[in-house]
């Protein structure tokens, strides 16, 4: 069993399954100022956007326990009211950006626990969150798997707000001088809007809520707000 000799099985199987992912997902390979320095272009302009539409739902629903998937660089966490939210969790496949994240906002958001694990091969159960924030994730990510991670992860009355890009007819990657962002340009794909809403339902979540925000190159983010109540 060469250098894993002296751990048990489960952590063999961790170790094994973490050099695998780190491998295998072109995130890996993208550093995080370069993926921040494309969002931010003018020509793309989604970081701005993105940290606009977190901030109106985190003040929309006021969560107690918020979870982000693929959290990156954490934009948007200065808005997380540190009183209100007592748990935040951010999951990302990048090791790198969860440390980076946790270097921006350890010492303010001291309840704020960050997981280096890939969603679409987890069948952890880490929190129940109230507010789920998935923005720009399914793109990259088996949607069914996705959900399950959900599932697994999410109280029973809670909110679920996913952002997909939309081409609108142009290409996916745009144009910003960032070439190492080409790399996840074989994993991106467009993610169908009725297939979202039927895995949200078979976990238990309603359609309440969609926008959509042209961005400056003619793509647009389309905002779906889902919501379960064990009230209900
Ligand atoms: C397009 S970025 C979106 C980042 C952030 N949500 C935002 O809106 O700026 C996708 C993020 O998801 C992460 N990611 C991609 N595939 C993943 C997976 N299978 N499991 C966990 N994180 C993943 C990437 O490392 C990256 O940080």
């Amino acid at each position: 069993m060469g250098t894993l000799h002296c751990y048990s099985k489960t952590m063999q199987t961790k170790f094994k399954d973490a050099i695998i992912m780190n491998k295998t997902n072109a995130w890996n390979r993208i550093p995080l100022e370069d993926y921040e320095q494309h969002m931010q272009h003018e020509n793309v302009a989604q970081a701005q956007l993105l940290n606009n539409l977190t901030n109106k739902y985190l003040q929309k629903h006021n969560p107690e326990s918020a979870l982000f998937l693929g959290i990156s660089g954490g934009n948007g966490l200065e808005h997380i009211d540190i009183n209100t939210t007592k748990t935040v969790y951010g999951i990302d496949v990048n090791k790198s950006y969860l440390e980076e994240t946790k270097k921006r906002f350890g010492e303010k958001i001291k309840q704020l626990v960050l997981v280096n694990a890939d969603i679409s091969n987890s069948n952890e159960s880490f929190l129940r969150a109230d507010f789920v924030w998935a923005a720009l994730i399914f793109e990259y990510i088996d949607i069914q798997k996705g959900f399950e991670f959900i599932a697994n992860n999410i109280g029973e009355s809670a909110k679920l707000i996913i952002t997909i890009q939309s081409n609108n007819g142009n290409q996916s990657v745009s144009q910003t001088g960032v070439e190492s962002i080409k790399l996840v340009k074989e994993t991106f794909k467009i993610v169908d809007k009725d297939n979202l809403q039927v895995n949200a339902l078979t976990i238990g979540f309603d359609l309440i809520g969609s926008e959509e925000n042209i961005l400056p190159n003619g793509k647009s983010f389309l905002t779906y707000e889902f919501g379960r109540d064990k009230n209900i």
